[in-house]
């Protein structure tokens, strides 16, 4: 559905100006909900705008449904635009409209009738769970109910692109979540490709199949959720991906000598994560059992993602055959480091 190669933008001189984007290759799948994260100013914006070319890359192609838009003049990239539509960190809604007056905007001059476009309206109000608010203005609103109406007027056009520019970020975790469903539900109802631009990793982990993780201005690392978060190669990638873990926070400790991290000789701290897609097995009580261990857990980390447990947890292990237990961890596809020794 969207495929850039080599895009990147530069605002200002080639010498002198920033390289927002630098050389930037993707392809999105039709109906797939796409991540991009990164710190602010990693370029992330500039990138989603080159997909509809409300910036213009300085180099690069940039199609969309099979359609090179890079190429288009200008009056048939208006047209072609109508299948892309954005929401935003602040709603942008017309303050003097009401909600359907907003929602219906971009039926303007479509070939639709008055009756249609209020019937369209009332359709659209009611897929996002707002039908008694038509005739409200914005500023009566909450900010969930605001980016609601965002997303319904995004979608009066009919778009096949539904582009996220930190939509949830305004917003409490718990109307976070909300909007999020309500973006995977519309997904799963009309096949919608959707990209959201996020500096929130559990964003991600709540709703994208895959992600591109951005770093000055360029894609360093890419894939699906489920291996960025278990197998992340980037020290970036792994950063964000501790803002959302504890499993770190034991090195910490053991820098700062809490008692909590004392060991008895033979005893050892030992991270253990999933690496790959594991079915659910016992792998704790398995060793436990199986070599005769004691597992102090410290951090526990774990949750479910794509129908597989993702984490782990911080341990201290003690018993005679504590190397077989490891051993056996890495054969079942689960990462064991030992952190320290006593
Ligand atoms: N119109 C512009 N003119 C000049 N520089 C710009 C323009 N837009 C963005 N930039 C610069 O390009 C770089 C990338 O900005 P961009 O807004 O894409 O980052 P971002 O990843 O979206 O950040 P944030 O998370 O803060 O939104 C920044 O250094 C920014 O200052
Ligand atoms: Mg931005």
């Amino acid at each position: 559905m969207i495929q850039l190669e080599h895009v990147s933008k530069t605002f200002g001189g080639a010498e002198s100006g920033v390289h927002a984007v630098r050389d930037v290759s993707l392809k999105i799948e039709a109906g797939e909900i796409f991540g991009i994260i990164g710190y602010s100013g990693a370029g992330k914006s500039t990138l989603v705008r080159c997909i509809n070319l409300l910036e213009r890359p300085t180099e690069g192609t940039v199609t969309v449904d099979g359609r090179e838009l890079t190429r288009m003049p200008e009056r048939e990239l208006r047209q072609e635009r109508k299948k892309i539509s954005m929401i935003f960190q602040h709603f942008n809604l017309m303050p003097s409209r009401t909600v359907a007056q907003n929602v219906a905007f971009p039926l303007k001059g479509s070939a639709l009738t008055a009756e249609q476009q209020a019937g369209k309206v009332k359709a659209l109000l009611e897929l996002v769970g707002l039908p008694d608010k038509a005739g409200a203005y914005p500023s009566q609103l909450s900010g969930g109910q605001k980016q609601r109406v965002a997303i319904a007027r995004a979608l009066a056009s009919d778009p096949k692109v539904l582009l996220c520019d930190e939509a949830t970020s305004a917003l409490d975790p718990q109307t976070t979540r909300s909007i999020l469903r309500l973006i995977q539900d519309i997904n799963r109802k009309t096949g919608i490709t959707v990209v959201i631009i996020t500096h929130e990793m559990a964003v991600v982990k709540d709703v994208c199949q895959r992600v591109a993780v951005m770093d000055g201005g360029r894609v360093v690392e890419m894939g699906d959720v489920f291996s960025i978060f278990s197998t992340p190669r980037e020290a970036v990638t792994r950063s964000f991906i501790a803002t959302t873990s504890n499993l770190s926070k034991v090195e910490e400790l053991i820098e700062a000598g809490s008692p909590m991290v004392e060991l008895k000789p033979g005893e050892m701290i030992v991270r253990m994560t999933y690496t790959r897609k594991n079915v659910s097995e016992a792998i704790i009580s398995d060793i436990s059992r199986r070599f005769g261990i004691d597992i102090n857990i410290i951090y526990s980390n774990l949750e479910v993602i794509e129908d597989a447990p993702l984490g782990g947890l911080v341990a201290i292990l003690s018993g005679d055959r504590v190397q077989e237990a490891l051993e056996y961890w890495t054969s079942k596809n689960v990462r064991a480091e030992v952190l320290k020794r006593g």
